[in-house]
């Protein structure tokens, strides 16, 4: 090589070296220093770090290439709370501490770390990739730690534990996805690490593109990283996943208490239509027996698919349908997509012309894209004008009478599926492209049309989402999109509701049968057993299958399905009350078994990963329509099968014969389950007779009753009814709380029924011998005709004990 060539290779490689650079950035080193109160900011080499105390067990960390911007998110509605901090630094690095935790940074280069009280080390940047830039995507990279688990991350399919795999949040019209598409339609870029006793949780609120590595084609990291933006996430510390979450939802919002109706069963299809088929179906349910308060329609009820339109042949006068199905105890929700049809002289679109609220490309001209009605505009959610806009044609539909708003398509979907980059929205005043804001644009619907609709309607309206962010449990229900008619996918389902609830969303749906595809009675009468323990209960099929209502696949399935949906009027009282503990604290309704049994690797054995609590008190087994046998896995504590009281003690699994009639569902010991009799809508009162089941126990349990008139806001000025019910186990005692809250309970008389005491239990109340009466509990009608032996079947109960007393505003305490 003669020297020419050696200098042409040097400057090659120096090209190389220098693009490279330009490329990828790391951090670098710490430069200087300067601590604001809870707040350590911070500039190295490359970039600018704001650490920041939000509560003790909750730091904010913001890393950017420029100096920090405004500070803005759709998620976060917390503030910094006062918080005992201590914070030293010497040459090497920087301390932080709370009474929860320490952080540590390190100064040659940049790196973060975690510790509890205890110096056990919780979570530590990578040292060798720490925070770095690969042009404009900055990634965290933390160290793999030993046996470390990863959970969470909204609605994204695959196994409970996440380890070796990778995600996507870019919101997406998913239709029939497969078992481990991804990404699908919403965003939550919140997740749980778990290892040597110790959880932490990431939530990364940053609305561009994001992605998650759990070691996925690595052995040495975990890392999450936007696609444009700053590094800005939340790092949780506490002791118990329930915590976690608790602190997730104080920073994101919780859900409010949602109409009472919302929690009866739905039927819905891809379309029910004209008005008589609306009629028929909601008579048959009437006629058939099966209690429910929901029908929904689907796009054929509109105008050709225009939006606040009705197709007035189908469905001539709205108002007298809504008024006639409020008589027949239903409510009415109804589909709205974001399109709005470019059509002079539709009023929706004149009125939106007119109010310039549509998303724009960056030479002010509308973005059009074509979906359901044609070629459409797009209202920019993310602009507050484009949401009162939206808000004020909700009007009509409050005038209507309906009482709910099915957000669907707000991925934004549009048919080619690939909206442009370069789509302007208004962000809150910060102006952002298509790649800023598609993944926040469904919560700001969802927004939109809960506001919209509280002020419309009267009361409170329910409200249901495909997509969303981080936050949107504050708006809006959510369902998982267009599932398939499979028995894989109605456990996918569990598994996507069960991963939802760990991210802070507890009123979650699938659709019920099974969307895409024709389902067996067998699978249908399955999913409807799981829809009854699911917390939003609705039944949807797409255009062109078959009818899929319960009283289509036969005598028995419908036996089976009214069963389950009866069982589900019962437990309303229970359902409530878990929906209250989602307004109060964040927890879901149906809990992954990590979150009580976060350290038992069985829960997360992919035989058991579907297995979940439903409230506080039942443990659901989910398996195939078809399967004969099943192995189920008892947590630590003693469990009674909800059907017979048979008692099964926990830490080990037991293969049980399955029955295409029953779901194995079964009751933590010290449970407290309040119950009424049954009804065929939730507009029906039920017998004045609550009746409050508690399961003999060695632990103790805190649960807390709680009843309002399910309409209206009163209850946030107090107009509840609320008491606490503490199981005391050593000192063998339950206690009813006095009551709380100005609301008059719809119950005078409570039943107590006791499970699993001793035949010869003496129960004292109030320290006074009670008599208490040999009893007999039996959740199901036995599905006896369809023995094809014809044999008569036994009906299938508990042996338990019970006693009446008065629903009266005082303490009391039973004793045994
Ligand atoms: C897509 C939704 O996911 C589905 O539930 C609905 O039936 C269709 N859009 C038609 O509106």
């Amino acid at each position: 090589m003669n020297i020419k060539h050696t200098c042409l290779l040097l400057f090659i490689l120096f090209l190389g070296h220098t693009t490279l650079q330009a490329q990828v950035k790391g951090i670098g080193n710490v430069n200087s220093v300067d601590v604001q109160g809870q707040q350590v900011n911070v500039v190295t080499d490359n970039a600018f770090a704001q650490i920041t105390v939000y509560t003790p067990g909750v730091i904010r960390v913001r890393i950017d290439k420029k100096k920090l911007g405004d500070d803005f998110s759709y998620a976060i509605i917390a503030t910094p709370q006062k918080t005992n901090t201590n914070i030293t630094q010497n040459a090497q690095e920087v301390t932080i501490l709370t009474d929860s935790l320490k952080a540590v940074i390190k100064k040659s280069p940049f790196s973060l770390s975690f510790y509890n009280k205890d110096g056990a080390l919780i979570s530590e940047d990578e040292t060798g990739l720490t925070t770095s830039w690969v042009n404009e995507s900055v990634t965290t990279y933390k160290k793999m730690q030993d046996g470390e688990r990863f959970i969470g991350l909204g609605e994204k399919t695959g196994n409970l534990d996440r380890r070796g795999t990778g995600y996507t949040n870019w919101n997406t019209d998913a239709f029939g996805y497969s078992d481990t598409q991804d990404p699908i339609y919403s965003t939550i870029p919140f997740y749980i690490g778990i290892h040597h006793n110790i959880n932490y949780g990431i939530f990364l609120d940053n609305t561009y593109q994001t992605d998650f590595n759990f070691g996925a084609s690595n052995n040495r990291f975990s890392s999450f990283g936007a696609r444009g933006g700053e590094m800005n996430y939340y790092f949780i510390y506490n002791k118990h996943i329930a915590d976690i979450i608790t602190a997730y939802t104080a920073l994101t919002g919780r859900m409010k208490m949602p109409p009472l109706w919302s929690l009866g069963y739905q039927q819905n299809r891809y379309s029910y239509y004209p008005e008589t088929e609306v009629f028929r179906i909601a008579q048959t349910l009437r006629e058939k027996k099966i209690p429910a308060d929901g029908i929904t329609l689907d796009i054929h009820y509109m105008d050709k698919y225009k939006v606040f339109t009705w197709d007035k042949t189908r469905f001539p006068d709205p108002k007298a349908m809504t008024a006639k199905l409020k008589d027949m105890g239903f409510s009415l929700a109804v589909i709205v997509d974001p399109g709005v049809k470019v059509e002079p002289g539709y009023g929706v679109y004149d009125r939106g012309v007119k109010a310039n609220i549509f998303a724009k490309y960056p030479d002010s001209t509308n973005y059009q894209g074509e979906v359901w009605p044609g070629w459409c505009n797009f209202p920019d959610f993310t602009n507050p004008k484009g949401r009162a806009w939206w808000g004020n044609e909700i009007k009509k539909y409050g005038d209507d009478g309906i009482s709910g708003l099915w957000n669907d398509m707000n991925e934004i979907a549009t048919w080619g599926q690939k909206m442009p980059d370069n789509i302007i929205f208004d962000y809150e005043g910060h102006k952002a492209s298509h790649l800023q804001t598609r993944d926040v644009y469904a919560m700001q619907m969802a927004r939109a049309s809960y506001e919209g609709a509280k002020a419309a309607f009267g009361k409170r309206p329910f409200i249901l989402t495909r997509a969303g962010y981080a936050g949107f449990q504050r708006y809006s229900a959510i369902w998982t999109g267009d599932n398939r008619a499979e028995d894989s996918h109605m456990l996918l389902g569990v598994r996507l509701l069960n991963s939802l609830g760990l991210s802070g969303v507890a009123f979650t749906g699938m659709d019920i049968g099974g969307f895409a595809g024709n389902g067996t009675p067998a699978l249908f009468g399955r999913w409807m057993q799981i829809g009854a323990f699911n917390p939003y209960f609705r039944n949807h099929t797409a255009v062109n299958t078959k009818s899929a209502e319960p009283w289509t696949f036969g005598e028995e399935v419908l036996e089976t399905s009214r069963n389950y949906v009866n069982l589900r009027y019962m437990l309303m009282p229970y359902l409530y009350s878990a929906f209250y503990q989602a307004t109060q604290n964040g927890q879901p309704l149906m809990r992954s078994l990590a979150i009580d049994y976060t350290f038992d690797p069985n829960i997360y054995n992919t035989q058991f990963q579907t297995q979940y609590l439903f409230g506080s008190a039942f443990l659901v087994a989910p398996f195939d329509g078809t399967a004969g046998f099943g192995k189920v896995y008892f947590p630590q504590g003693k469990w009674y099968d909800m059907y017979t009281g048979e008692v099964q003690s926990g830490g080990q699994s037991k293969i049980i014969e399955l029955s295409a009639h029953k779901l194995p569902v079964y009751v933590k010991e010290s449970s407290i389950i309040p119950m009424q009799s049954l009804v065929q809508t939730t507009a029906q009162l039920p017998t004045d007779t609550l009746v409050v089941h508690i399961y003999n126990g060695a632990v103790n349990n805190q649960y807390v009753y709680y009843e309002d008139d399910g309409e209206s806001f009163g209850y946030e000025n107090g107009a509840y009814f609320k008491r606490a019910i503490s199981y005391d186990a050593a000192n063998r005692s339950i206690t009813f709380g006095s009551v709380e809250g100005s609301f008059k309970s719809k119950f005078n008389t409570i039943k107590l029924v006791m499970h699993g005491f001793d035949g010869n239990a003496s129960f004292k109340i109030n320290n006074k011998a009670a008599a208490f009466n040999n009893d007999f509990v039996s959740y199901l009608t036995p599905v006896s005709k369809f023995d094809p032996q014809g044999n008569s079947h036994n009906v299938e109960g508990d042996r338990v004990k019970s006693a009446f007393v008065k629903n009266d505003n005082t303490q009391f305490s039973i004793t045994y």
